[in-house]
């Protein structure tokens, strides 16, 4: 995998995927856009605690770690699952700068990248993380979960994880009221999550995208 770290216009760093031509975050930042869709959206979107989140794609990193950030300031108990089939290599994660952009220690964030996969690790008082290095395809989810992170490559990209029966199989992995977050708000993909049982909701993207897409399963 041709992996490259580079820098988006907030300061934060991402990583670009030059085989696929495709970056782990946009471009316009990093750090905006992942607060705005993951945090705000999602998590902050549900209002129970204790709170079990799946996320699609762990890729840098960085949707956990403001998950965290965030949790435990709010004082929120938080089972994090996050499934990848590639995970990145400790050169490519000790470059990022997330830590140092968001003025806080990496003691966290090192010990979720560098904790074994498929085992629980503890990373705070409200934070444990669960890593399963997996493909989505043939991925068998042990609990329920409120809320699911769906940030895997675009259906451009990688339209095998963008299919109907992986929203039905994440459709059934849902709590009543539980949501599914993501970047993507093409017509086709919002049908397809409709059509599987969610309501869909369009909401303001981040800077430089129009809308962004809340799946609900009520
Ligand atoms: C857009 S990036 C995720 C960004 C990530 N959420 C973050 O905060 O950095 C997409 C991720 O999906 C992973 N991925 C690609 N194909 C996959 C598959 N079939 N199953 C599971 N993960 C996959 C990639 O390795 C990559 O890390």
């Amino acid at each position: 995998m041709n992996l490259e770290v580079i820098t988006t216009k907030d300061g934060s760093n991402t990583i670009d995927n030059k085989d696929l031509d495709e970056s782990y975050h946009s471009k316009n930042g990093a750090i905006n856009e992942s607060k705005h869709i993951f945090i705000q959206n999602g998590l902050l979107s549900c209002n129970k605690n204790p709170i079990n989140i799946l996320e699609i794609g762990f890729g840098t990193g960085l949707n956990a770690l403001l998950t965290q950030v965030t949790c435990d300031k709010r004082k929120i108990k938080n089972i994090y699952h996050t499934i990848d089939n590639n995970p990145i290599k400790s050169n490519k994660y000790n470059a990022l700068n997330f830590c140092k952009e968001l003025k806080i220690d990496n003691t966290d964030f090192l010990k979720m990248h560098n904790g074994a996969w498929d085992k629980e690790l503890t990373i705070s008082d409200n934070f444990t993380l669960l890593k399963i290095h997996n493909n989505l395809q043939s991925f068998n989810n042990k609990i329920n979960y409120d809320i699911i992170y769906f940030d895997a490559f675009s259906p451009e990209k990688q339209p095998e994880l963008w299919k109907e029966n992986i929203f039905r199989n994440l459709f059934n992995s849902l709590n009543k009221q539980g949501i599914l977050v993501t970047y993507c708000a093409k017509g086709e993909i919002k049908r397809r999550l409709k059509k599987v049982g969610f309501k869909i909701k369009s909401l303001p993207g981040p800077t430089g995208k129009r809308e962004i897409t809340q799946a609900k399963k009520i």
